[in-house]
């Protein structure tokens, strides 16, 4: 064996290792898969650079072809995995940009609008609102009602004609969907002694249907039983209910009218809070130029229904009253047509 042989050896060690430092050069720049299988296919292809160096191994003396092939597999491997490396990258870097062009992380998030109360919850509250300032608290009752506390008790037997003010939604012979929240009144009077003061808002059912009636509405009820309360007392909790509520002062007009329950009775009348009542042009189409809008009906209890509910009406008097809330949320809002209430289009709940 030859000293050339060994140095022969020698260099074909130091060509196969310096190809890793070519290899890695040459695939740098590259970012495609196919320019990259080009170079390795430089290296380790049939007539590769490797191929080619190792050619020599036959010619080398036993004792260095072991050492020469290993620097050929290293070589080799170095390659492979390099190759491997990179196409991962590409890979890698590719899902990032798809990314990148679907989704900019970097924009503010889209605002996601919250929800909010509907207009009549809104009102209702606000009604309670006002009335608990003046003392009065809350009071509940089912809206499945006996016949007995939705009438007889106020003082509304079968065939009395006041029956038809009021078309009932019967469940059967002796239970109804209640017509109004004053059965609330004999809930509340039966179960507690005076002195009183509550509002019971809720729905009630009517069988009625048009642009101003819909079968089911919301009303609130207000009753106030005590020693010595008077017609005064009434006319002024409504004073301060409408002009807390549409925010000016209003003022509120009684109408003598007949509820069977009642005695006075009155149709609430309130100033009209579009016109206030002046003769405007064109004509207010709300008030119809009178300068009054109805809100709902009142009175002083009648001893008859404070018979009904044991209480004395020696000695205590009391007042009550019923408004539609449908209808104040109209005045106030502006609303013509009550099924906007109940047809859930955002394009109308969203204003309030
Ligand atoms: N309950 C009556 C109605 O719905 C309104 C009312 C309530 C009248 C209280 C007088 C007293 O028409």
């Amino acid at each position: 064996m030859t000293d050339s042989d060994h140095a022969l050896a020698e260099l074909t060690i130091q060509q196969l290792d310096g190809f890793a430092t070519e290899f890695a050069r040459a695939i740098e720049p590259l970012v495609d898969e196919q320019s990259i299988r080009a170079v390795q296919a430089q290296f380790l292809g049939k007539k590769g650079k490797v191929g080619e160096v190792l050619k020599i191994v036959g010619k080398l003396p036993p004792a260095d072809r072991a050492k020469v092939g290993a620097a050929g597999n290293k070589i080799k491997n170095t390659i492979e995995h390099e190759v491997a490396r990179r196409l991962g990258e590409l890979v890698h870097a590719a899902a990032r940009a798809d990314l990148a062009r679907t989704f900019d992380v970097t924009l503010p998030a889209r605002p996601h609008g919250g929800g909010h109360l509907h207009l009549l919850t809104q009102v209702r509250l606000e009604a309670v609102q006002i009335f608990s300032e003046l003392g009065f608290v809350v009071a509940d009752g089912p809206q499945i009602e006996t016949d007995w506390h939705t009438f007889e008790a106020l003082a509304i037997p079968k065939e009395h004609p006041a029956r038809d003010m009021q078309d009932t939604f019967y469940v059967s012979e002796e239970i109804v969907l209640r017509t109004h929240t004053s059965p609330v009144q004999v809930r509340t009077m039966l179960t507690q002694p005076p002195p009183i003061r509550i509002v019971a808002p809720g729905h009630v059912y009517r069988r009625d249907d048009d642009p101003t009636h819909s079968p089911m509405f919301t009303q609130i009820e207000g009753l106030a039983v005590d020693e010595g309360i008077s017609f005064a007392d009434l006319k002024g909790v409504l004073i301060h209910f409408v002009s807390r509520f549409f925010q000016r002062d209003l003022t509120v007009r009684l109408r003598p009218s007949y509820f069977p329950f009642v005695e006075p009775g009155a149709e609430v009348d309130m100033q009209c809070s579009f016109c206030m009542g002046a003769a405007v042009s064109p004509p207010c189409r709300i008030c119809k130029t009178t300068g009054w809008v109805e809100i709902g009906g009142a009175g002083m209890v009648d001893p008859d229904v404070f018979a009904q509910c044991k209480v004395d009406s020696e000695k205590y008097t009391g007042f009550a009253f019923g408004m539609g809330l449908e209808r104040m949320a109209m005045l106030r809002h502006g609303v013509n047509d009550i099924k906007f209430y109940y047809e859930g289009d955002l394009r109308f709940l969203e204003q309030f």
